[in-house]
């Protein structure tokens, strides 16, 4: 595995690859875990190589977040990716990204707009402009991006095809289901912010969430079974339910009851200042 950190090496190295076939991208920020490295065996079953980015992205951390003390872990992270065969490890600094002068952003509006667009404001211009920077630097055939964050991935495609993007297109942005902890807690890089007691509180969000789904599928209204949920998190170890929301799985319009089109549950809550999001289908 090759790794670059700066753009010039970088487009040497994607047209080596590229001479050799299909290049799939997944772009991260590092701090590996379970859930990235299935993106990354998905990636390599459907693409001769595997490019994986890994950059803390500023631009999408709000001013009161986390990136001073989100975990940084190049070397082990590296290691890792080399393991799993990925071919080139794109490890830009914030120089390399967004160099003396920088001015522009993508901005996404309708699916960008809800739940943790509303939470957190600006978050989703910073995952897009930084993403399409990616598309374009790589330049790939293919991306893999995580279920977890089922938002990021429709306000991804949607940039796609707004943008007439064709490296890679819109359809050849693959989602790849969310990987669970044993307990049910879906895999993330601040699950480490958690402590032991945390951790196991933690498990209380994927069991309520089920229960929920349960309930309607039982024939419960939305608002009682929302309201319930919520109930469970705040009395099951968590401090605040940013949101806990049923939304249609493509639009994100706001579902207040049953409707033909696949909807899903979608929850962001708080254990101490730990933001931890999921969402599951209905
Ligand atoms: O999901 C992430 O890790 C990030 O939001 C992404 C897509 C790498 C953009 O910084």
């Amino acid at each position: 595995m090759q790794t670059v950190t700066q753009l010039d090496p970088l487009r040497g190295a994607v047209e080596a690859l590229r001479a050799d076939g299909p290049i799939a991208l997944v772009p991260t920020m590092g701090a590996l875990h379970e859930g990235h490295l299935a993106l990354v065996r998905e990636a390599r079953r459907h693409a001769a190589h595997v490019a994986v980015s890994i950059f803390v992205n500023p631009r999408q951390f709000g001013p009161k977040e986390d990136l001073a003390s989100y975990p940084r872990q190049a070397e082990r992270d590296s290691q890792l990716l080399e393991a799993e065969g990925a071919s080139l490890l794109w490890l830009p600094d914030v120089a390399a990204m967004y160099p003396q002068g920088y001015a522009t952003s993508v901005s996404v509006d309708g699916v960008s707009a809800p739940l943790c667009g509303a939470a957190r404001p600006g978050h989703f211009d910073g995952v897009a402009t930084v993403v399409c920077k990616l598309f374009n630097q790589v330049q790939p055939d293919l991306a893999f991006f995580g279920e977890k964050d089922w938002q990021q991935l429709a306000v991804i495609r949607r940039m796609a095809r707004d943008l007439d993007l064709l490296f890679p297109s819109a359809e050849a942005i693959r989602g790849v289901p969310t990987v669970r902890e044993g307990d049910g807690l879906a895999m993330s890089s601040r699950n480490a912010y958690l402590s032991v007691e945390q951790r196991k509180d933690a498990a209380t969000l994927p069991r309520a969430m089920r229960q929920a789904i349960a309930a309607i599928r039982g024939g419960a209204g939305y608002d009682a079974a929302l309201q319930a949920l919520t109930s469970t998190l705040l009395s099951g170890g968590f401090s605040s339910v940013d949101y806990a929301e049923i939304r249609d799985a493509a639009s994100l319009e706001l579902r207040e009851g049953p409707h033909s089109d696949p909807a899903r549950l979608f929850v962001a809550a708080r254990i101490g200042t730990t933001r931890l999001i999921d969402n599951m289908p209905l």
